[in-house]
């Protein structure tokens, strides 16, 4: 936790003390390169953000959207980063998905600092340890939802058998097997960001990364990626970092940290209260933080 910040919910998150669930052989894919960077797993944090800066501009034009941000995550945990507009959440994700550099601070990821890493080095570690999934699908239109999950396993070279068994079991779990043979545009909104979050899923990756990833869709959509982004958290302890300005989307988390102007302002833990509960407590913080831009949180 950072300097200055207060929590104001200290009990533990029902996260850590979870069981550790084994994945289905078909995800486990031991000859894969995907794994490689996976036996550096210790049994520290899967994510150390320490001191983390991030000043945008130089001379008389700088911005400084991150300030001394520090936070651990543990796997198997599903948190979320919420705050008002220009807070700094898309800095801190993309600084921490490596997507931007650090001005100072460290990022770990699985044990390793990716702060100093070189860039060709940098590509790989983020296909093979991370999935994205962001407010738009950013499927790609010429390839079906079942090629669109598959490329990520195709560009590290696992075997199309494997691939294929792989692409089938997430499909399955996330409900879009109907919509593997169809292409984006014959998919619904709600649809393309399932296929998206599969596809972000099926490298097994250390992290999952997601920018406001119910942004563009209706309630209905909304709630079914939410219930799929839990059931990849709670079935295969995928780790989730979501970021999102709406306290429904937040209640699905088991944790959340609040930013404002750049720093950690608190963090609420869910324990083991209902999703219902959860979701009045982080409409307490949100309106407590007030201020400026507080209703667009
Ligand atoms: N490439 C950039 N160059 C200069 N300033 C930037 C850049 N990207 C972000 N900023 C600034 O950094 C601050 C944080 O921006 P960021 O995009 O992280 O906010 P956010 O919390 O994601 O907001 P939103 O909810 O609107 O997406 C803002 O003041 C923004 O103007
Ligand atoms: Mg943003």
């Amino acid at each position: 936790m950072s300097m200055g910040m207060h929590t104001i919910d200290t009990r533990d998150g029902g996260a850590n003390a979870r069981v550790q669930m084994t994945l289905p052989s078909s995800l486990r894919g031991t000859s894969a390169p995907v794994r490689q960077f996976a036996t550096a797993q210790a049994a520290g944090p899967v994510l150390d953000v320490r001191h983390v800066e991030k000043v945008y501009g130089s001379r008389n034009n700088v911005t400084r959207a991150l300030a001394d941000v520090s936070f651990s995550v543990m796997r198997g945990e599903f948190v979320g980063i919420m705050g008002a507009s220009g807070s700094g959440k898309s800095t801190l994700l993309n600084c921490v998905s490596t997507i931007d550099a650090v001005t100072s601070g460290s990022v770990s990821i699985n044990g390793v600092d990716v702060t100093g890493m070189k860039p060709a080095k940098l590509t790989r570690f983020r296909r093979e340890q991370l999935g994205f999934i962001f407010q738009d699908s950013n499927l790609l239109d010429t390839l079906t939802a079942r090629e669109n999950i598959a490329l990520p396993l195709t560009i590290s070279r696992v075997p199309a058998r494997e691939t294929l068994v792989r692409v089938e079991a997430v499909a399955s779990r996330l409900a879009i097997t109907e919509v593997l043979d169809k292409y984006p545009y014959q998919m619904s909104g709600g649809q393309q960001q399932r296929v998206a979050a599969a596809r972000a899923l099926v490298t097994n990756p250390a992290v999952i990364m997601a920018d406001e990833p119910t942004g563009a869709l209706d309630s209905k959509n909304a709630r079914l990626l939410l219930e799929c982004l839990e059931t990849m958290n709670r079935t295969y302890q995928a780790t989730v970092l979501m970021v999102t300005h709406d306290s429904f989307a937040a209640s699905y988390t088991n944790r959340v940290l609040f930013i404002r102007d750049g720093r950690i302002f608190t963090e609420l833990r869910r324990g083991g209260t209902p999703r219902q509960e959860f979701f009045n407590s982080i409409m307490e913080v949100v309106a407590m933080m007030g201020g400026e831009g507080s209703d667009a949180l």
